[in-house]
């Protein structure tokens, strides 16, 4: 099996997670690609999707997928999204589609979060993946000087600008051996809108497509 095929593989498997005449919450990224393809045969089984991104919104609206906006609706049964990395613990690092802040938005509003993943994304510590940062621009050197104090190494991602209109700092060598703390001490820095770390809002099941077939871990 390649990649493409276990991203498939969890992608279908994540439909067993979608409730009838509800609004689902869609992430963002080639894995959920997969997922919603595989959710437009079954489109007329949910009442509508929010989406976490642009792009993705996109995609559901050429496959006849009806999208909300995220104020119009009160509550999300799940949602479904990939990541760059995930642990036992089902915390996860995101955003290496710059979507992280959507994506953390729509995930706090659903009751349950599913993770679907190749096994390529499972790791026992989280950091090996550059953790992403999205940042006001004005902010940018003054957050990337934090970030080095922080013990971090900030890459500006040239070129990307998120659907909110900011900037992405990549953070590489962090130690990330507290999830939470770290989490919340970036949301500390004034500029920085959201970071990639998902830990204090995990997943709640995280699918996981081997060799082997899909594994479920909640
Ligand atoms: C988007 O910003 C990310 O959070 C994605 O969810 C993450 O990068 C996983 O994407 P892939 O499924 O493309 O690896």
């Amino acid at each position: 099996m390649d990649q493409n095929q276990k991203k498939q593989a969890v992608a279908r498997a994540a439909l067993a997670y979608v409730e009838t005449d509800t609004v689902i919450g869609v992430g963002t990224g080639s894995t959920v690609n997969f997922f919603i393809d595989a959710l437009a045969d079954i489109k007329h089984k949910i009442t509508a999707a929010v989406s976490s991104s642009e792009a993705s919104t996109e995609r559901l609206k050429k496959l006849g997928i009806d999208v909300l906006s995220l104020n119009e609706v009160d509550s999300l049964s799940v949602y479904v999204d990939g990541a760059d990395e995930v642990t036992e613990h089902k915390h996860m690092i995101k955003g290496g589609g710059a979507a992280l802040t959507q994506e953390k938005i729509v995930a706090a509003v659903a009751k349950r979060f599913i993770c679907i993943v190749d096994d390529s994304k499972r790791v026992p510590v989280l950091g090996k993946f550059p953790l992403p940062i999205e940042v006001i621009p004005m902010a940018r050197s003054y957050v990337a000087r934090e970030l080095v104090k922080l013990g971090g190494d900030p890459v500006y991602r040239q070129g990307v600008i998120t659907d909110n209109g900011n900037v992405i700092l990549d953070v590489h060598n962090l130690d990330i051996l507290a999830p939470r703390d770290l989490e919340q001490t970036l949301n500390n820095i004034p500029g920085v809108v959201s970071n990639g770390i998902f830990a204090l809002r995990g997943a709640d099941v995280v699918l996981t497509a081997s060799e082997s077939g899909v594994a479920t871990f909640d």
